[in-house]
This record gives C-alpha cells, structure tokens and sequence, in this order.
C-alpha cells in the first residue's frame, strides 16, 4: 500500500443482479471531485447504509458504491477558505454516501458546503455517535417545539426506540424534561431504553392498532416516530390535542392510511423530518444544540464500535431490526 492507497468497503452488483461486499485498495485520486479531502476517524451506520448496502436501488442506483452516510475526521486539504488542513469535521446529509461515495473508507472528498466544523464541546467520537440519528431526533424535537409542544402537554411516544433515531430521541427528550413513552420490539432492552430516560415502555403492538377506528383515546402527547406505517397511523389517532407527530422514517412501511378526524377533531400537526436538505444556519444551530443542552449524557451506552470488516457482520442485524444504538466504524 502506498500514500494514496487506502482501504474502502464497496458493493459491487453482480452479473446476476445480486450484491457483493468487501474491503478493497483503492486509490485517492478514485474518490469523486470535491473541496475537502478528509482523513476518516468514525464513520456510523445507519439504516439507509444497511439499504445501500444490500444493493437498495431506492437509495443508491449505481453500483460499485462505498456507503455511509455518516462520517467524520481531519481535513487533509481544503481548496475552500472554509476549511484548512488540520480541521475537525463532521460529514453527513445531501447525497454523501447515497449516490457519492461515503463513510465506510479511510478517505474521502466533498463539496466544501457538505461538511460541518466539530463544535468546541463536541469529540469526533460523540459526533458519530450522534450523527445523523442525533441530528434527525434533534431535529424532530426542535420543530416540534416551534409548534407549541411543551413537556406540561403530556409524554411523547418514540417508536423504534431501540434504534439510531430512536435512543437518540428518548435521550434528547428526557434532556428536555418531556416524559417519555418508549415503542420497542425488543422484550430485552427495557434496562438500556430507562438509562436513556424512557418513563414507560410498551410493546410494538400497542403502536399498531388494528381495531380499524379513526381516532383513539388520546395515550400521548406527541411522537417521534422512526416507523411509518400503521404505526405512523396510531401515532396519530392516539394523540391528545394539538400535539406533534414528528415523522422521520419507515422501517415498517412508507404507506400512510389516516382519515382527516384527528387533524380536524384534535388539531393534530404532522411534521416530516428531512435532514439531507436542512438550511445550513438550522443544520449549524442543531449541530450546537447537540454539542451542549442537548448532549445526551449516556453517549457511550448508545454506542458499539467495529471495525471495517464488522459491518459485514452488523448489516443484516440491522436490516432485520436487532440492532441496538449506534453502530461506529473505528479508523
Ligand atoms: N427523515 C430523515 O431525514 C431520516 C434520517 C435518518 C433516518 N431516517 C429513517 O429513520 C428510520 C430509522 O432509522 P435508524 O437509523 O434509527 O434505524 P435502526 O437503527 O435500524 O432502528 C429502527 C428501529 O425500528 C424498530 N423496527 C424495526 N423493524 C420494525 C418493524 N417492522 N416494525 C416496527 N418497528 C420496527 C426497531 O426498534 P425496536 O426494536 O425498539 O422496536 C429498530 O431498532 C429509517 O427508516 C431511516 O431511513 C430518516
């Protein structure tokens, strides 16, 4: 291996359409054009990179493809004035490891806009133990402050909360004194979810209401929900009045089948939650918010960290919904 060598993990799709993965050599001057060439400390794997990585064509549609969506490290060299040699950042949102290459290698290059410079009170470490699971909860609880929810309303349900999202949400709404209703499919994760500060927690089922009626006794006061489906759909017809449901993902299902009772009858406020696009001055104003106020105090209970070879071991955990907190590949 020489200087510009360096290790990346690459899906390749085969003749037969199906995917391959493993660690190659690639070289520097592979990496796609870009501003900041930057060394890769902790890259963290989401549930997107688990989609990419098994060849989703919804997420990435050209292959080969090294994922990751989220990465952070030390700027090599920066053809941007924003950035010099030597500089701590954070790299996660737009098409990084969607359709340009990601986090699951030693280097890689991006548009100067893309990365974030490491807050002060933050480490490398807890930025990926964050990443864009800290930043999507954060970003859910912070608008649905800007439309009224305040802790006096009621406790706020977390679905999937064993997951990325998940733990980061009931970490951060326990910061912000709101009590919290954790949603778990996992029977053996009670004592982890009431660490992170969950008040209650109930099974998967209790958010998945089936009796087919268009509103339900209200059981909370808002939710994060990382789910989708027919779990998005109780979410909302449990919910008290005026309350916030912060819609962020759909491991269940993207499908949505509500009628219009619980917005026109409680007043009930859907948010979406879409963190590639978010304004730079909000994405900049989250990033602070998480370095302090908001920096769950259990970051290294969230936290499992592997090596490049291990996310071979960790994809499909993930795809089939046993993984737990966030998941960092160490450099
Ligand atoms: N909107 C955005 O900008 C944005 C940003 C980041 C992520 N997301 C989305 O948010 C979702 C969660 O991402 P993540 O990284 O937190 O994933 P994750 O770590 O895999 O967590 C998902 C969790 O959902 C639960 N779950 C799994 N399968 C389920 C099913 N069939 N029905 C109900 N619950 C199920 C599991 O938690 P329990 O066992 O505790 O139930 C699982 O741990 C994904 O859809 C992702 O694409 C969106």
């Amino acid at each position: 291996m020489n200087n510009s060598q360096y290790k990346a993990f690459v899906i390749r799709e085969k003749k037969d359409g199906t995917f391959s993965r493993s660690i190659e050599d690639k070289n520097i001057e592979e990496l796609p054009p870009g501003e900041v060439l930057i060394q890769v400390k902790y890259a963290a794997l989401n549930y997107k990179d688990a989609l990419s990585s098994s060849g989703h064509k919804g997420i990435t549609r050209k292959f080969p493809h090294t994922p990751g969506v989220d990465a952070c490290g030390i700027v090599v060299s920066s053809e941007s004035s924003e950035f010099v040699k030597g500089d701590a950042v954070i790299v996660t949102s737009y098409d990084f490891g969607m359709n340009t290459s990601g986090g699951f290698q030693e280097f890689i290059r991006v548009p100067a806009k893309w990365p974030v410079k490491l807050p002060s009170k933050m480490t490398l470490e807890e930025s990926m133990i964050l990443g864009t699971g800290g930043f999507t909860a954060a970003l859910s609880l912070y608008k649905m402050q800007q439309n009224g929810q305040i802790p006096e309303m009621g406790p706020i349900v977390v679905t999937g909360s064993t997951g990325g999202v998940g733990s980061m949400a009931v970490a951060i709404l326990t910061l912000n004194n709101y009590k919290v209703i954790a949603a778990s499919g996992k029977k053996d994760a009670h004592d982890y979810l009431r660490e992170l500060g969950a008040t209650q927690i109930i099974s998967r089922e209790e958010t998945n209401d089936k009796s087919g009626r268009p509103l339900l006794r209200p059981k909370w006061a808002g939710a994060i929900d990382t789910v989708g489906g027919n779990t998005l759909a109780t979410c909302i017809k449990a919910c008290g009045r005026n309350g916030n449901i912060a819609v962020c993902g759909l491991v269940e299902s993207p499908k949505l089948e509500t009628t219009v009772y619980p917005f026109i009858l409680n007043g009930v406020n859907v948010l979406g939650i879409e963190t590639a696009e978010t304004p730079r001055s909000i994405r900049l104003k989250i990033w602070e918010l998480l370095a302090d106020d908001w920096k769950p105090k259990h970051l290294d209970k969230i936290k499992k960290i592997i090596a490049l070879e291990d996310l071979e071991t960790h994809i499909p955990l993930m795809l089939e919904g046993k993984s737990k907190g966030r998941v960092l590949v160490k450099f």
